[in-house]
């Protein structure tokens, strides 16, 4: 195993924006009366917005139209970048600055591969956009995960083959992108009960123990 380049989800890896998610799904299906929960939420983990009102709908009690679809879609997206407009630098999980700067340090290229739309406008608000060498984002893919479109473009935009990438990743239906997509893949939180996983890891500081242990990088 020789890895160049870490490929890092967004929500619920580099920053707990899925409870922001959440709380914006929960906000939108009490007003329209769909039941939601934890375990409905964590279906949604990687998950394109419009892919998610489907999954929400499951336990709605009519049928919605396309077009009301998108309007939830919309609405449930306003709800998210109400929660957004207060995030900063001051919400990133301990461990995330400093092993991206060790990563970095030693020569590994970091990338960003998400579903999400929202992805820039985060990135910047945590001050992480310049930490990475490329973003793969909701805005430029046709299939979301597990379908590993996203994972190949930011392997291909970084110039990296896919099995030298090691991505990260709270989703299984990420899990199963990067699986997909014939790349290393670390499970952490969520995602940790998934077998297609090579590693599982509670928290970001096990990465760089991961890499020194399997020669990536120098100790
Ligand atoms: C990430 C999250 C999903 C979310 C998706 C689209 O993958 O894990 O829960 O649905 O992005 O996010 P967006 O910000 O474009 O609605
Ligand atoms: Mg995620």
């Amino acid at each position: 195993m020789d890895i160049e380049a870490v490929i890092f989800d967004l929500d619920g890896v580099l920053v707990h924006t899925d409870h922001h998610h959440y709380l914006a799904w929960k906000r939108m299906c009490d007003e329209e009366g769909i039941p939601f929960d934890e375990a409905i939420n964590d279906r949604l983990r990687g998950i394109s917005r419009m892919a998610c009102v489907n999954i929400v709908l499951e336990k709605a009690s009519r049928r919605y139209s396309q077009q009301e679809k998108m309007h939830l879609a919309e609405r449930k997206n306003g709800y998210y970048k109400e929660k957004l407009q207060s995030l900063s630098a001051a919400d990133l999980p301990s461990g995330i600055v400093e092993t991206l700067d060790t990563l970095r340090e030693k020569r590994i290229k970091l990338a960003v591969g998400s579903s999400s739309k929202n992805a820039p406008y985060i990135l910047e608000r945590l001050g992480l956009s310049r930490k990475f060498d490329v973003v793969a984002d909701g805005n430029d893919i046709c299939r979301s995960k597990p379908d590993p479109e996203v994972f190949l473009l930011a392997a291909s935009k970084l110039g990296v083959r896919p099995d030298r990438c090691l991505v990260i990743e709270d989703a299984a239906a990420g899990v199963e992108a990067a699986f997909r997509g014939g790349m290393w893949v670390a499970a952490i939180g969520e995602a940790c009960v998934c077998d297609m996983a090579d590693y599982q890891i509670g928290q970001i500081e096990e990465l760089l123990p991961i890499l020194q242990a399997n020669g990536s990088v120098a100790h």
